[in-house]
């Protein structure tokens, strides 16, 4: 959406600025992300009370202007009351309008510039298009946090799409009787009139909807397994089935390192919480969280997702098939390896749904909208289509396609078109027909 029509054009910034816009331009979510700046670091500071759901916060944001501004939107939804905004040290004029708060300040093309938003209430989720819970979900004993596609905005302000990515350092603070644990690397934890104190920096630029801080009882273990930094935290009540689950995150990581180059982030680990109604897991950057103990399947679909996905990330949510698409071919990859099935049965099973069926109607390039993003298309014809295109151009050209994307779009985003770019310039072959057929026609695409 655009902003007002400038008027007349004074030199300084702030008079000849005009407001960023309030959406990041993708059609599935307009009003996700804002125009007019890049951000590049978050530091939130949260205090949490899991008995009264009172959230307390201080968000620190770091971003650059990308165009003469005269106020600028983040998105919180206004279930939050924000107390303060400062822009640069300086108190800052604020409104909040359902999930926008727009805030004004007079700021220079390329100028980097520091807010501060100061703001509290009692955070709930947000009902997903297709009908899922999204963002701050309440459990038991604390928080499911899982913010795919749109929940990062139930919690803390921000550039709500992802191809604003940014390093975060989180600071939460529970009562003793709780852990919080969020993405990256845990890099201090400090105790005092009975309240804990988690900082956790997540070093490696992140998209918000990978973003988490969940929030329970919880057994947390730190330690170094195959050289990767495993943290992990399980649910007490799910402890008993989660006997070696640090120790298995080593070896589907070497094999994934092994097909898709080094792993990119600076540790590892999960979160296994107690959360029956959730229904999903999820590809928190570095620390998926899971509703329960994941099967190899499962867990191997989410470290997959760390390189495609997380690392990886698509342009817009149309395209989020290069993220199902290729963690489902990676649990295929991942139980051939294994000896429990091949990546053609899996494959075959999959290209057996009869051609009438409406699975075949949706092309997972284009799915149709909000409310398609995580059906069955998206994930198994979208890992059909990584095996159709391997077929064609044979396992070298292949296995360097998916090297190459992790290794030449790492910490950025890009879209099918890029991956289509990519494979005909690393196999030679003309595949548009192929990408096609399988991505954007409806109707079950011919071996
Ligand atoms: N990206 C998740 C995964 O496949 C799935 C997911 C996220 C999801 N949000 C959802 C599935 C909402 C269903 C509903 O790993
Ligand atoms: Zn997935």
């Amino acid at each position: 959406m655009l902003s007002l029509p400038l008027a007349s054009a004074p030199a300084s910034a702030g008079v000849a600025g005009t407001p960023g816009s309030p959406g990041a331009g993708d059609p599935y979510f307009p009003t996700q992300g804002n125009g007019g700046y890049d951000t590049q670091h978050y530091d939130l500071a949260l205090d949490y009370n899991p008995s009264s759901n009172a959230l307390q916060g201080a968000a620190t944001i770091t971003s650059r202007a990308t165009q003469d501004l005269s106020a600028f939107n983040l998105d919180l939804v206004d279930t939050l009351t924000v107390r303060s905004v400062t822009v640069n040290g300086a108190a800052a004029a604020f409104t909040q309008s359902g999930s926008e708060l727009t805030v004004t300040a007079a700021l220079a093309p390329g100028q980097t510039f520091t807010t501060v938003v100061r703001y509290d209430g009692k955070p709930t989720h947000v009902l997903d298009p297709d009908g899922s819970r999204d963002g701050w979900i309440r459990t038991s004993d604390g928080v499911y946090n899982a913010n795919e596609p749109q929940g990062a905005m139930t919690w803390y302000p921000g550039n709500h799409h992802m191809t604003d990515k940014a390093t975060y350092r989180f600071s939460v603070t529970v009562p003793d009787t709780r852990v919080a644990v969020a993405n990256g690397d845990l890099t201090s934890r400090s105790s005092g009139g009975g309240r804990t104190t988690y900082v956790w920096d997540a070093r490696q630029p992140m998209a918000s909807y990978l973003t988490t801080v969940s929030i329970g009882k919880f057994e947390l273990t730190d330690t170094t397994l195959g050289g990767y930094r495993t943290i992990t935290a399980v649910d007490p009540k799910l402890a008993g089935q989660a006997t070696g689950f640090a120790a298995r995150h080593a070896p589907v990581l070497d094999y994934f390192s092994s097909l898709f180059g080094p792993y990119p982030f600076s540790s590892t680990g999960g979160i296994v919480d107690h959360e029956p109604n959730v229904g999903y897991a999820l590809e928190t950057q570095t620390r998926p969280i899971y509703p329960r103990v994941p099967s190899d399947n499962l867990l191997a679909h989410e470290l997959a997702h760390q390189w495609f996905g997380d690392s990886v990330t698509p342009e817009r949510w149309q395209d989020i098939w290069l993220n199902e698409g290729f963690a489902t071919y990676a649990e295929w990859l991942w139980a051939d390896r294994r000896g429990v099935r091949t990546v053609q049965a899996a494959f075959d099973a999959a290209y057996a749904v009869p051609a009438g069926d409406a699975f075949w109607q949706t092309p997972p390039a284009d799915p149709g909208g909000p409310a398609d993003l995580f059906h069955d298309p998206v994930y198994d014809r979208g890992a059909m289509t990584l095996h159709a295109l391997r077929a064609k151009v044979g396992d070298t050209a292949f296995f360097a396609i998916l090297k190459g994307w992790a290794s030449t779009y790492r910490y950025g985003n890009a879209s099918t078109a890029d991956l289509l770019a990519l494979s005909e310039q690393i196999s030679g072959a003309r595949l548009d027909t192929l990408f096609d057929a399988w991505l954007f026609q409806p109707g079950k695409p011919a071996l």
